[in-house]
């Protein structure tokens, strides 16, 4: 079987190396970055992700069997449907279902047709309107630009001023064709979770739930970012909640989507707010893998990535046995640039990988390049570092152990990657 992977984020990376660990005659990334070009099988291709006829061609050439799409971009663009007109497995949705991720208007539509537990809101394409109704309303109130915006394009807003800053923003174009429309919604407490599950479009399998870290600071303070840690499994999701969620949200989700004639092959991700009073309420859906969350998760993975990533692509996951895990849990320490989420300089030399990976954790490159053979800096988030183990104080102290291998001018960390499950109690 040769595996043809597009993106090249520290999640590629993590699937690549998945991959490279079983039977995979060959893996492709396209295009790649420095941790998947040093796998073992692997070959990165520097091609566009969305340059869709050169990745088909790739595709042909080189006889792959299945092509797994990383980012949403290519999906929301339709890379599933280009490839798969020509007779290529692909495992990601088709543009129709990538609209779960890059409309969220369209997800909020699909989620209150099916009665899935989600904050309330309204969808407005006129900013005096949004502010009317915010003022209404009253704060905190959360606005989101409705398309893709780089994660960028949600505020949680405390005082009205930030509210209609936010809706001004949107529609006077900081988010492009994204901000053309405005979500205004209700603000949820609770933690945040991540579910992602596998779907062929009609059968589910759900995979560990993870958490991520995802402000800059320590507390889980300051500006959000792509993800600065996470972890799995997730103490506080019981199996009997996981089932609830199941019941609740995944499955009539996929049911809604195959009622809009959506042939939804690939990851559907909930990201999900526990709230106190209400149980588990949807904030988001994505069409894809999370990034940091597939680098925790795939290590637990006992059960062959291929063989489930193409019964999704096929369609016959209903036949696929449940998927097995390892026993024990795993945690990821994001290093970053210095500056991110703000501006931040790149082409810093990084040393100290292999003595990192020495102590038995994997590095997974995401902002990273080679320039004159030596890996340098190319990006806000830089690596990855992911160790599993038997408990979370193993894991997490393993993880921050080969951090501090690691050295690039300017790295940046949190301290406190797990703090609620740290000490290894359940009392997340
Ligand atoms: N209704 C809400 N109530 C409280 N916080 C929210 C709400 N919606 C979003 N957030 C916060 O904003 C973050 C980003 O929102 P999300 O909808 O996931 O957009 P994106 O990931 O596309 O930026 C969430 O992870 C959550 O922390
Ligand atoms: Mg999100």
């Amino acid at each position: 079987m040769k595996v043809l992977i597009i993106g090249s984020g520290g999640r590629e990376h993590a699937l690549a190396w998945k991959l490279s660990q079983s039977d995979v005659e060959q893996i492709v990334c396209v295009p790649g970055n420095g941790g998947t070009a040093a796998l073992k099988r692997c070959e990165n291709v520097p091609l566009a992700v969305d340059d869709f006829q050169g990745i088909g061609q790739c595709v042909q050439e080189r006889q792959i069997s299945l092509v797994v799409v990383g980012p949403e971009l290519p999906l929301s663009l339709g890379i599933s449907d280009y490839l798969r007109s020509q007779g290529i497995p692909v495992f990601g949705p088709t543009q129709a279902g990538a609209q779960i991720e890059a409309s969220k208007s369209w997800a909020k539509e699909l989620m209150q047709s099916a009665g899935v537990p989600t904050a309330a809101a309204q969808t407005f394409t006129d900013a005096n309107a949004a502010k009317a109704y915010i003022r209404a309303q009253g704060v905190p109130v959360v606005v989101k630009a409705d398309g893709l915006a780089a994660g960028k394009g949600v505020t949680v807003a405390t005082t009205l001023a930030q509210a209609e800053a936010a809706v001004d923003a949107a529609f006077g174009g900081t988010f492009g064709l994204a901000g053309e429309k405005v979500l205004v919604e209700e603000y949820l407490t609770g933690q945040e979770v991540s579910v992602l599950v596998l779907t062929d479009g009609v059968s589910v399998q759900l995979l560990l739930p993870a958490q991520d870290h995802k402000r800059i600071g320590e507390g889980d303070t300051g500006a959000n970012t792509g993800g600065m840690g996470a972890y799995a499994p997730v103490p506080l999701v019981t199996p009997a909640l996981m089932d609830q969620i199941q019941r609740e949200i995944i499955e009539p989700v996929v049911m809604a989507l195959q009622q809009r004639g959506i042939d939804y092959r690939g990851v559907l991700y909930a990201g999900l707010m526990l709230t106190p009073k209400g149980g588990p309420k949807v904030i988001e859906f994505n069409c894809r893998f999370g990034d940091p969350e597939t680098q925790v998760i795939l290590p637990l993975l006992e059960t062959p990535l291929e063989d489930l990533l193409l019964a999704c692509a096929e369609q016959r996951l209903a036949q696929a046995p449940p998927i097995r895990w390892k026993t024990g849990v795993a945690a990821c320490v994001v290093t970053a640039a210095q500056g991110y989420p703000g501006a931040y300089t790149k082409g810093q030399a990084i040393s100290g990988i292999e003595q990192a990976e020495g102590l038995g954790v994997a590095v997974f490159q995401a902002g990273t390049k080679f320039r004159d053979q030596q890996l340098v800096t190319d990006g806000g988030r830089v690596l990855g570092v992911t160790a599993w183990g038997e408990n979370f104080a193993q894991a997490i102290a393993e993880a921050y152990a080969a951090v501090e291998q690691i050295h690039y001018e300017g790295k940046y960390y949190r301290r406190d990657i797990g703090y609620r499950v740290r000490a290894g109690s359940a009392t997340c």
